[in-house]
């Protein structure tokens, strides 16, 4: 069976001012749903593996205690802290140890982002009996790869290999090479060649097999966590579990996948979800508009109103004292104007 692991230690910047300290990007709802993106991810995976016993969370110590007030019935034990953030090979590698322990080196472990948004809940639990199937049978590291359809720098990119069987009725293949972030030049490339798929940022394998792979590739942090334990955290290296591990594998295996989609990285992402052909903007706020197109506004008080004449392709979002206006293709770098901003208003 599967001990799904949320990875909920992100501040999701990008989604400022929505997204503050204390409340990052997986505690709000982006949909207008009643779910936060964080609760929606657990609803998936509590779906799927039939309770909260064997699912758990890292974040970080910033906002744990958010995270228990979302999730109420999550186990206290399965809650896992970090003293401040390392990105997610140091996330991984302390889960992976901790749940070896627990449960042993055959227990199958799937990583989670907290950003995602999931059309089909049914494909979706589909492709995970697939990827623990594989995982359980093989040594692998299972990736779960998206058909790209824009040559995205955002993203890591798999290229697929020869098949290696099937499994729950979804084809496997062997991946030929993991590309993190690639630049536009090369992202085009991939596309071009029709080999490669996004990857989606979930990962199954066995505890085992993940830690033997981290102590060949990525010494650096599991070493120092398994002698030390998680008291060791500041003085891990920085790094994300793609640069860390996937580049380096050999046991990587990819499952294409088919629920529908989506990362929820930044405001277009918002725009994705929402847009219907019948309207010219996305309206999550009170809007009165003279000629504008292409606009998304938004405002958490919903007794605000946003007025605007003659725009077009622009993100307004008003929330708590703040207002951004920012063209639909610059809100890459929200994250960068934040640094310059003293403290976060
Ligand atoms: N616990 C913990 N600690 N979680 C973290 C940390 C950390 O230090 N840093 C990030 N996370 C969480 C985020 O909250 C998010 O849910 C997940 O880990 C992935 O981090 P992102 O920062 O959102 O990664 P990304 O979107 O740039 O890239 C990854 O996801 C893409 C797909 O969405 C990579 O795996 C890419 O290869 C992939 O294409
Ligand atoms: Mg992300």
């Amino acid at each position: 069976s599967l001990f799904p692991v949320i990875l909920a230690g992100g501040k999701g910047e990008r989604f400022w001012p929505l997204s503050r300290s204390g409340r990052p990007k997986q505690f709000l709802s982006l949909d207008g749903s009643s779910r936060s993106l964080l609760q929606a991810t657990a609803d998936r995976l509590i779906k799927l593996v039939g309770g909260w016993d064997s699912v758990f969370v890292i974040t970080s110590n910033q906002i744990a205690e958010g995270v228990r007030q979302q999730l109420p019935e999550l186990p206290s034990q399965n809650l896992l802290i970090e003293s401040e953030g390392r990105d997610t090979a140091a996330a991984v590698a302390w889960t992976s140890l901790v749940i070896k322990q627990r449960y042993g080196e055959d227990a199958i472990v799937g990583f989670f982002p907290a950003d995602h948004w999931i059309a089909d809940q049914e494909a979706f639990a589909n492709t995970l009996n697939a990827a623990s199937s594989l995982a359980a049978s093989t040594e692998a590291i299972v990736t779960l790869g998206i058909k790209p359809t824009f040559p995205s720098t955002g993203y890591g990119y798999i290229e697929q290999g020869e098949k290696i069987g099937t499994f729950d009725e979804l084809p496997a293949y062997h991946v030929n090479r993991f590309t993190e972030k690639p630049n536009r030049e090369t992202a085009e490339t991939f596309l071009s060649t029709g080999r490669f798929s996004w990857n989606s940022g979930m990962f199954v394998f066995r505890a085992g097999v993940v830690l033997k792979e981290l102590y060949t590739h990525a010494p650096e942090i599991i070493e120092p966590l398994a002698q030390n334990g998680p008291s060791i955290y500041p003085q891990l290296p920085k790094k994300s579990i793609d640069y860390a591990l996937m580049e380096k594998t050999t046991l990587a295996y990819v499952l294409p996948v088919a629920f529908g989609w989506d990362d929820l990285g930044d405001w277009n992402a918002i725009e994705r979800l929402l847009k219907t052909e019948d309207t010219p903007n996305v309206e999550l706020a009170t809007h009165v508009g003279l000629d504008t197109q292409g606009a998304l506004l938004y405002a958490t008080d919903p007794e605000d109103v946003i007025v605007t004449i003659g725009l077009e392709d622009v993100v307004i979002v008003r929330d708590r004292k703040v207002t951004l206006i920012v063209k639909k293709d610059r809100t890459q770098e929200i994250k960068q104007i934040l640094k310059t901003l003293q403290s976060d208003p």
